[in-house]
């Protein structure tokens, strides 16, 4: 299970996206938005990240740029949001920073590259070790 959101500006790469995951055999949730009208990103950065954290699994966010999503979802306690760009970032966002939301760009990234993003971030494992240490104290810093 996996679960999506986006704005107006990620909305067309959205449904693409949604259909990848369906047709890898994996359930996606979808909270929206659902039609190219304008949104506030921040109400969908909201929504995928607390539904990330009450069901444990795993979030792709998606605006024009990502920025503004992972901007608004690191808000949140207990996300950690990579804004990744090409395969590389996607896999080191899991193996390295243990994100549990990934972002990206309806604008900035093409299908084919977002795909590849998405089958990368919903395979790869945390590899822990000397990174849990670190996640650790990226959690400390909201106590601040
Ligand atoms: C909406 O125009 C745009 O600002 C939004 O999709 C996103 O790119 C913000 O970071």
């Amino acid at each position: 299970m996996v679960v999506i959101g986006c704005d107006h500006g990620g909305f067309e790469l959205k449904e693409q996206i949604k259909v990848f995951i369906k047709d890898m055999g994996e359930a996606v949730e979808d909270v929206g938005t659902y039609s190219t009208d304008a949104v506030d990103y921040p109400d969908i950065a909201l929504k995928v990240a607390r539904y990330v954290l009450e069901n444990g699994v795993l979030g792709i966010l998606i605006c024009g740029s990502g920025i503004g999503m992972s901007i608004a979802a690191n808000k949140v306690n207990g996300i950690r949001c990579a804004l990744c760009h090409d395969a590389y970032t996607a896999e080191f966002s899991r193996r390295h920073n243990n994100a549990n939301i990934i972002a990206f760009g309806g604008r900035t990234t093409g299908v084919e590259i977002a795909k590849q993003m998405v089958k990368i971030f919903l395979s790869t494992e945390f590899d822990g070790g000397r990174h849990q240490r670190r996640i650790d104290k990226i959690s400390s810093l909201e106590e601040l």
